[in-house]
């Protein structure tokens, strides 16, 4: 009798349940799909990350684990986000309010909004999903209306789950002149962490960008994996645990360091993205998914050409005059460069900028070396029909400086120790806005007493040390995320009047790069190692994410036994740049380079906004081959590099890729020296696309080590 009612009852709660159930929140782009779902108990969870699925696919999907983890409550793992109320409860959850999407072309982004029940705190998931590239971006944005502040000890942007037979991690370590060293491992149980704490400089010793593959290592064709960084000039962590059911979470987001943040009442944290491409095909569709993003969306005019400019930092040091310069404006003239970029040491009166222990932040061109100033300069390069740039490194200071004994205040440095050095030198406190003003005003400046100056170098070459910024007080846990946040606004205020001046992004060598930073710069110097032996290196690791116009690469004299043609191919498959003394130059290595720039000019484009395919890996052969193909399949560029080659290796056919199985190509070699002559077999052979993607190129019948080949291909 009684069991009716409860059975009514027991129906009734079920409709109403079902009528809760909101449906799965689908983030999707051209081959890849994210699906949230939001459980019984209302909390967001990651159904699935993955190959693009369908909706019957999706309906069937059941929970999966929570998309951004809190602290303090039922969750034993790390968290993505940890707060302590401003009563002392460090506990957190986050129930779903609602979502919506927007669509902008290309461009779809969702907001999730959840809430804790108890405590009047809201985080919203903000993805982008860039449809065509196959690239999404996640951020979390954070507020509450407590009394008090309340204390974040944990905000990552993202927090991704998986769930595989096995794990493997591909990172990239490094250090001054030695950046981006791939090492590729298995994830065992616990967690691995790849993280920075050095605030500027950040990349010193980690770049901060990972593949992620499923069940198996991937290779550049095969393989389920994540390509994933983190859109931000400071500190970063990533976190990859292993629980004890083989789950992983990907935890991604500022390094919480020495970072406590007092979030006020309304005040919005936004963290910085968390920028991810899926590829089911290998690293190869990743880099290059992350490349068209790169230059449709993420770097400063990702698609305009780029200058090929003599630097003399190599040539020169800090030594140089007047006379000295203009004759490297003719050396300039001569090759067929179109900018000459001015390096260190053209600065500092009371403490003239001679070496790396005086002068910086004494902005003032240096008298006795620069009687003329800078107009003349510009002037005179102007004459010669190249472009003038110049150097700067505005976020330090040496302590022998004008700058410095003018406003010790303006310094990070510990109140009550010693001051701790990085290259002479010290970093200026960011934080504060009288700095942020002094660095504005020194671009502007420039800027406006010299408008023809037409490009920047943007050096920072240091880390922090004995971090302490008098500007924040007693906020000292905000210094890394507010250094950062700062650096940010002075860019902002620059691009806001000079929004397309190159400027390219330095920090020693690679110690800044990453994705935060490039939407103010155009490009970035990978390593003052320019040896184009290490370079074939160092440029193959950054190409797993950067596109080749935003990798800065420069023939110099660095490279022992290597031919001006070796050192000349290497630096082509970037930004073609030189930094070299050009008097011991014969005749021939001036048309060599004369016809390089012409050639450079013609191929850039396939090179730079082309899709790029990393053929041969200086890894696994003692060659390197990487070519780059035109969306369009008309043309390619391929380039193959003999590293140290020795009597064993076998160097088998190389099959292209990117072209189209159905057209005809003509394979010609280029870029030759003059007075030589292409002795490769395929030299002038035409093939079909379908004929050079199956049985390949036999480009490599002897090689010797460090040289190189051009090649051309293109559609009949
Ligand atoms: C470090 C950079 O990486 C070099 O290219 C050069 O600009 C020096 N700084 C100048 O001090």
């Amino acid at each position: 009798m009684i069991r009716f009612p409860v059975l009514l009852l027991a129906a009734f709660t079920c409709i109403r349940l079902q009528a809760q159930r909101i449906a799965p929140i689908v983030i999707e782009t051209q081959n890849a799909s994210l699906v949230l779902t939001v459980s019984g108990n209302q909390r967001v969870q990651q159904a699935y990350l993955g190959k693009k699925i369908n909706q019957p696919i999706i309906d069937k999907l059941g929970g999966g684990r929570e998309a951004y983890l809190t602290a303090g409550m039922e969750n034993q793992f790390e968290p993505a986000i940890r707060m302590v109320h401003n009563d002392g409860n460090p506990s957190l959850e986050l129930r779903y309010v609602s979502h919506s999407s927007q669509t902008n072309g290309n461009v779809i982004t969702t907001d999730v909004v959840m809430r804790d029940p108890v405590y009047p705190v809201d985080v919203t998931l903000h993805y982008t999903a860039y449809k065509a590239e196959d690239v999404f971006s996640c951020q979390a944005i954070i507020k509450h209306q407590e009394k008090k502040p309340v204390m974040l000890t944990q905000y990552a942007s993202s927090m991704l789950h998986f769930n595989a037979d096995e794990y493997w991690l591909t990172q990239f370590h490094g250090d001054w002149a030695r950046e981006v060293n791939m090492v590729d491992e298995k994830l065992t149980h616990g967690i691995k962490s790849l993280d920075s704490k050095l605030g500027a400089r950040t990349n010193f010793y980690q770049t901060q960008f990972f593949f992620l593959s499923l069940n198996k290592p991937s290779d550049e064709n095969n393989g389920e994996l994540i390509a994933g960084t983190l859109n931000w000039t400071g500190n970063f962590q990533f976190t990859f645990e292993v629980d004890q059911r083989n789950a992983l979470r990907v935890r991604s987001g500022i390094n919480p360091y020495a970072s406590e943040y007092y979030l006020a009442p309304n005040e919005i944290f936004t963290t910085p993205e968390m920028v991810f491409t899926w590829s089911s095909n290998g690293k190869g569709q990743a880099s290059r998914n992350l490349h068209r993003w790169a230059r449709n969306y993420a770097v400063l005019d990702g698609k305009g050409e780029r200058m090929v400019l003599l630097n003399n930092w190599e040539a020169t040091h800090t030594s140089f005059d007047e006379k000295r310069l203009t004759e490297l404006f003719d050396e300039g003239k001569k090759l067929g460069v179109d900018l000459f970029l001015l390096d260190d040491g053209w600065f500092g009166n009371t403490f003239p900028r001679n070496d790396d222990k005086t002068g910086l932040g004494d902005w003032q061109p240096d008298k006795t070396k620069l009687p003329s100033g800078i107009g003349y300069l510009v002037n005179e390069a102007e004459k010669r029909g190249i472009h003038f740039g110049i150097w700067l490194e505005p976020e330090m200071v040496n302590p022998k400086s004008d700058l410095y004994k003018a406003h010790p205040d303006w310094i990070l440095k510990l109140p009550n120790r010693e001051e701790n050095y990085g290259r002479n030198q010290l970093v200026l406190d960011l934080t504060n806005p009288k700095v942020q003003d002094f660095i504005y005003n020194l671009v502007n400046d420039l800027l406006t007493q010299n408008p023809k100056l037409a490009y920047i170098k943007w050096d920072c070459n240091r880390s922090m040390t004995n971090a302490y910024a008098p500007y924040l007080k007693e906020k000292q846990s905000h210094l890394y995320i507010e250094y950062t946040r700062s650096l940010y606004k002075i860019l902002e205020r620059i691009r806001a009047k000079y929004p397309k001046l190159p400027i390219m992004l330095c920090a020693g060598g690679g110690g800044r790069t990453d994705y935060g930073a490039m939407k103010y710069f155009t490009e970035f110097w990978p390593s003052d190692n320019t040896d184009a032996l290490e370079r074939i290196f160092i440029q193959w690791g950054y190409s797993y994410f950067f596109p080749a116009n935003t990798i800065s690469a420069h023939v110099t004299s660095m490279g022992k036994n290597q031919s001006l043609k070796f050192r000349t191919d290497v630096a082509m498959m970037g930004r073609l740049g030189y930094d070299i003394r050009t008097n011991n130059f014969t005749k021939e290595d001036i048309e060599f380079t004369n016809n390089a720039i012409k050639t450079y000019k013609q191929i850039s484009p396939v090179i730079q906004q082309g899709d790029q395919y990393r053929l041969v890996s200086p890894y696994e052969e003692d060659r390197a081959v990487v070519m780059y193909a035109e969306e369009k399949k008309e043309k390619a560029i391929l380039f193959q590099y003999f590293t140290t080659p020795r009597r064993k290796n076998i160097f088998t056919n190389v099959k292209l890729q990117g072209l189209d199985g159905g057209k005809n190509y003509r394979i010609r070699e280029i870029n030759l020296y003059p007075g030589t002559k292409s002795n490769n077999p395929e030299n002038d052979k035409t093939y079909s696309g379908e004929y050079l993607m199956s049985i390949g190129l036999n480009i490599a019948p002897r090689g010797l080590a460090m040289t190189s080949n051009v090649f051309e291909i293109i559609a009949q």
